[in-house]
């Protein structure tokens, strides 16, 4: 007998267990056999998946499991530092933390929990950031599956030092495609975008949508709240809905990075896109005792639905 979303326990459907390195995760699943997985490990989602049981995220058969290091795939957090734009470690230091289990988070607004399954994962500065960024905060990440199996991402980053900081921020996000030649993103065409591979210069985009055949490295600016992926061969669209986080992360390493990288297959760059909503080109400026909010939906439809039904023209989640 199928549950319906009235009498499903949400609370009963998040189960806490261990991955087979004996790290907490934390794993999340709808009455209709939606799931997703969080890791402890940087709250990273390690598996989002469908109704029908199809994994929808990339994780790398390479990946290295080690004591505080993100595993390579999946969707880790990038926080207060967004690539090498700063002195810490590449994507900050809150991949490679361990998260706690928030029991009594601070409420949201009432329909970020209803009919959901969900979590919310805490990170405090410890000590030992304070040295290397002496900043206080608290960061609450709520991760959700909806009744129709969209995953959602909703973080919040409190200032609870007398003082103001700063930071970038991205949910480094490894879709996992079919076949990249055949993949397109739409929305982010026309817009400025800093290339990492010519030392961050700034290039506008030309033509319709970007499409890919060598190695991508880009930080598209000021970008609207819905981008879509189209993957031609899967014949699916993944919708990417944001708020408060204007920049889009666009990377595939190619053919030479995969070989050179360990914790990647050498022909991985075929089955992986990382589109990252992110803050990355105007940090985020909080005042003592102020919160920012930045939110990422994803789903999943069939390609036959053009951009009208995806609402790429919107701008709310
Ligand atoms: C991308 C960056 O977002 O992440 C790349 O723009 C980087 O420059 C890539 O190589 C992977 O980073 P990491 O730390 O996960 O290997």
């Amino acid at each position: 007998m199928g549950h319906s979303a009235a009498v499903w326990d949400f609370r009963a459907a998040t189960e806490i267990t261990k991955d087979q390195n004996g790290i907490g995760q934390v794993v999340l699943r709808t009455p209709q056999g939606a799931s997703a997985r969080v890791s402890l490990l940087g709250a990273q989602v390690t598996s989002w998946r469908n109704e029908q049981g199809e994994e929808l995220l990339f994780t790398s058969s390479k990946t290295i499991s080690k004591a505080l290091k993100a595993t390579r795939g999946g969707i880790p957090i990038c926080f207060p530092q967004f690539g090498n734009c700063g002195s810490l470690e590449l994507h900050g230091f809150a991949r490679n933390r361990m998260w706690a289990v928030d029991e009594n988070p601070p409420p949201l607004p009432a329909n970020d929990s209803s009919g959901k399954s969900f979590v919310d994962l805490l990170l405090k500065s410890s000590e030992e950031d304070m040295k290397c960024w002496p900043h206080s905060f608290e960061f609450r990440l709520r991760v959700s599956v909806t009744k129709d199996g969209d995953l959602s991402l909703i973080s919040r980053i409190r200032n609870i030092n007398g003082k103001p900081f700063s930071f970038s921020f991205a949910y480094h996000t490894y879709l996992l495609v079919s076949d990249i030649s055949e993949i397109r993103i739409e929305g982010l065409e026309t817009l400025d975008y800093l290339d990492n591979l010519f030392q961050k210069e700034r290039i506008t985009e030309q033509g319709d949508a970007i499409t890919f055949e060598s190695e991508v490295d880009r930080v598209y600016l000021s970008s609207p709240n819905v981008i879509a992926v189209l993957d031609h061969e899967r014949k699916q669209t993944y919708v990417i809905k944001k708020e408060g986080l204007p920049d889009v992360a666009v990377w595939n390493p190619w053919e030479k990075k995969s070989k050179a990288m360990v914790d990647f297959g050498d022909e991985e760059y075929k089955q992986m896109l990382c589109v990252d909503a992110a803050v990355i080109e105007k940090p985020v400026n909080l005042k003592p005792g102020e919160e920012w909010t930045g939110r990422l939906q994803l789903s999943v439809v069939p390609s036959s639905f053009c951009s009208y039904h995806v609402g790429l023209d919107s701008s709310s989640l």
